[in-house]
Order: C-alpha cells, then structure tokens, then sequence
C-alpha cells in the first residue's frame, strides 16, 4: 500500500472517537423535513454541515430554497483528474411513534456498538463517512488527487422538489465524472454492496367524502354508502390473492428478470427464515412465482401506506362516518412509466367509488426506477475501496427503496451513481429505534478515504 493510505488510514483509525462525537452532535439535531415546527433544526442541521466543509476550506455555500436549504461544497479543481459529485440528505423521517424508542430518538445512544438515534443510517451516518474521508485527507497533511464537490440537501424525505430546480440552474457547476451516494444497505453484516438498481415510486392521497357529518351507524346504516367500507373494498382492489396489482396496463413495460440475474439474485446466501423472523411474520407473500428478492427488488409493487377513518378511540361508538382517508405507493421498476401508472391509479380509483361518495385523489413525489450499469472503471474502483475498508468484496443488489435522484443525475448531469450501501436492513430506516453501526461508521470512512485513491488512478 503506497504510504499515503497509510498514513490515512492511520489518521482515521486514531479520530475514530472524535468522528463519532461529531456524528453524535448532528444527530441531536431533530432536522424533521416535513414537519415545519423543525423550520430552525433544518437551518441548524445545514449550518452544522457547511461548517464541516468549511472547516477543510472548501468553498461552501448554504443555498436557500422555497423550502428546505441545500448545502453545496466543493475542493479545488485538479487538473487531469476526475471530478466526484458525493449526494447525501441531512433531513430526517419524523420519529413517530415515540413510545417504541429505547432511547429519545434525538438523544444518540450506544447499544451493542450501534448508535440508536433517527438519522443515524438514513443519512446522517452514512452521509457523514464521505464528509469525514475528505477531513482524513487534509488533516493528515495530503492533497485530494480529485475534486469532490458534495451537494447535501434537506428535502429528500419529503420528495426533493426543490432539487431539480438547483441542479438546473447549476449545470456548470455540478459537471463532474460521476456521483457517489451512501444512502441504501449492505447485504448483510459483514457483507458490504454495491447497489446497481432502484425502485421508483408513485405516491397518492385519497379521501373519500359521504354524508354531511357522522351518522348513527343504526338509524342510517345500510341506507347510504359508508366511505371507510368504500375505502376498505378499494384500496383491497388494488392486489389480487395472487400478489398482482390490478392497475390497468401496470405490467405492459415491466421489464422482465434476465436468466442470469434471477441465478445471480439467487446465488446470494439470502436467509429466507431470518428475513421473517427479523420481520415478525410468519410467512412472506408476494407476487406468485417470484422469489422473496425478486419481489423486494426487481417486481412492482403497490401497498397501502395508511387507512383512517371513523371513530379511533376507546372501546365501541356506533358511527358511519362521513370521511375516509387512505395514503397508498405503487414502487416501479425500470422502463415503467410514472405517470402512465398514476393514470391507471387515477381511473381504478375512480372507476371503483361508489355512487353517493365524492372521491379526491392527490397525486405526491413520482420518480422512475434505475439500473445502473456495472461494467465502469468507477464500479471497480468502488470495489477495491470498500474491500479496503470492510476487509471483503462487496456483492452486487438491488434495492427496494428509492432514491430519486439517481435519476436526476442521470438525466441532467449524464452521470451515473455509484450507491455504496454502508447500512443493515435491520438498522430501523423510517421506524422506532433506528440505529447505525459504529463499526460500519468507522469502515465506511475507510472505505471513503481509498474511493477518492482508487477513482484518483483511473
Ligand atoms: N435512504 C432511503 C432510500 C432507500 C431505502 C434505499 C431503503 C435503499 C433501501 C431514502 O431516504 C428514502 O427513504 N427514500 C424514499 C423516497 C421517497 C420519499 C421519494 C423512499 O424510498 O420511500
Ligand atoms: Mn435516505
Ligand atoms: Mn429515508
């Protein structure tokens, strides 16, 4: 190993505490995108990150926007050397429900050498690594053989839509080789991946209105339509007992698995037993004839996110009630088109409201899903460095989740992404007692530090 990584490597192994603190401090901040009680924790959470780059003498700006603001930063140009675009998000989930957490979800814990905290995978943790690698290099006395330019924002939980507007109107300035974000999991403990493909996604409201006002369920029962059973019997169209989703014309541009991906999909040790038992279920369901990864990874989906409807408290009232709510998301997969499906949404939903109800459909974020290609001098770069960081090879997946951005890159920049996954599935994304392991901080940086090496050689 040529002496700078040494030296590097040697400079992380000793901050390892320090890096830790500061990750510590960035969690405190309840940086909850879309609740706007948390207005001033965004501000704070953004000038908390610009005060990182600034710390390196990057060149930092906090840019405002009608929403939540976006930090940008950037290290000189270096003349022959590629340019790296690191994405990452300092906005949160809500915490919700508060009662399940161990620990108050903005006060970080150690647990079992994991931090428990909201944000700590999804994305401060992760995020931090690339910001902490570049710390590495400088403070240990070396120059970045690349420039890296970060973009971190604060709306990606709440569908980045202030986001396409900034990169349009930084073209210039965001031009670069490719983009790295760390914001998606690993295959398992132990088991770093490079994630080559995401789902998109398509988000809906629905509300379904009926009488004027609640009704006695007795004296009007049975005479009108009742918005929460229109509500059930609708949203339970949506899938069939075969795990299919009804939408009209939904599959047509699915592209369909390839023979080799469901044998490589199949070749990884995954641990169907493990997966329920980590899910409390006792049997998975999905779209009949595929497998569990398949499902998760490469096959559209639609589920119901939220149903509410009616009395909710205590013991029994007896009431029709004359609203109903429902939150629902179809996840696409490449070559599916967002809005044709959200059409397809819009007539099932329409076309299956009872006569009497009045149905309003809001549509949320819509993103494309993506496949990134592997065969890149990026990807195998990706590759020795997080070998040098987790000590193994990563394996190649896909994921479930969406990161809409990716897409952004690929359409305004002409970039692809490398999505290098530091995260557990089981780290509690989005859900109580969200945790992120020390040690996979600490590898991630590592493995942070020797990417900018590695793509520095190409
Ligand atoms: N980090 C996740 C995306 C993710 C989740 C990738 C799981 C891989 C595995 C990201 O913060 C996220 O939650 N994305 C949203 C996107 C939506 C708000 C447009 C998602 O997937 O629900
Ligand atoms: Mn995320
Ligand atoms: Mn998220």
């Amino acid at each position: 190993m040529p002496a700078t990584m040494e030296l590097i490597d040697q400079y992380i192994e000793d901050n390892r505490d320090a890096f830790q603190q500061d990750l510590f401090e960035l969690l405190k901040i309840p940086s909850v995108s879309t609740d706007s009680r948390h207005k001033n924790d965004m501000q704070l959470a953004a000038a908390w990150v610009a005060d990182q780059f600034r710390a390196i003498q990057f060149q930092t700006e906090i840019v405002p926007t009608p929403g939540h603001p976006i930090v940008y930063a950037q290290s000189p140009k270096i003349d022959g050397a590629p340019t790296v675009l690191v994405y990452g998000h300092y906005d949160v989930q809500p915490p919700d429900p508060l009662d399940e957490w161990l620990s108050p979800p903005f006060e970080p814990t150690v647990r079992d050498g994991s931090v428990y905290a909201r944000g700590a995978t999804d994305d401060k943790g992760q995020m931090l690594t690339h910001i902490k690698s570049a710390q590495a290099w400088i403070n240990a006395g070396k120059t970045l053989p690349i420039q890296i330019k970060y973009l971190i924002e604060g709306e990606e939980e709440v569908g980045s839509s202030n986001l396409d507007g900034f990169l349009n109107e930084n073209l210039d300035r965001l031009d670069c080789d490719i983009a790295v974000i760390s914001d998606t999991s690993q295959f398992g403990p132990g088991k770093p991946a490079i994630t080559y493909g995401l789902k998109g996604i398509v988000y809906f409201e629905v509300f379904l209105r009926g009488p004027r006002q609640d009704l006695h369920s007795g004296t009007f029962g049975g005479s009108v339509a009742n918005p929460a059973n229109a509500m059930a019997k609708i949203m339970g169209s949506l899938v069939d007992e075969n795990g299919r989703v009804t939408l009209d014309g939904f599959y047509d541009d699915v592209l369909d698995l390839t023979v080799e991906e469901r044998e490589q999909f199949a070749s990884l040790d995954f641990d169907e037993q493990r997966f329920r038992e980590q899910i409390g279920v006792s049997e998975t369901f999905g779209e009949q004839g595929f497998t569990t990864l398949e499902r998760r990874w490469a096959r559209p989906t639609c589920d119901v996110n939220g149903i509410y409807s009616g009395y909710q408290g205590e013991g029994a009232k007896t009431v029709l009630p004359c609203f109903a709510g429902g939150k629902v998301s179809c996840r696409l997969v490449p070559n599916q088109d967002p809005d044709k499906v959200r059409d397809a949404m819009k007539k099932h939903l329409q076309a299956n409201c009872p006569p009497g109800l009045d149905l309003e459909v809001i549509c949320h974020h819509g993103a494309p899903g993506i496949v990134v290609p592997l065969d890149s001098p990026y990807v195998s770069a990706a590759a020795s460095a997080i070998e040098h960081g987790f000590g193994v090879a990563p394996v190649f997946i896909r994921e479930g989740g969406s990161i809409p951005v990716v897409t952004a890159f690929k359409e305004l920049l002409g970039v692809d992404t490398l999505l290098l996954g530091w995260g557990l599935d089981d780290d509690n994304t989005h859900s109580p007692n969200e945790k992120f392991s020390l040690g996979d901080f600490h590898r991630g940086i590592k493995a942070s530090a020797h990417l900018w090496n590695e793509i520095g050689n190409i």
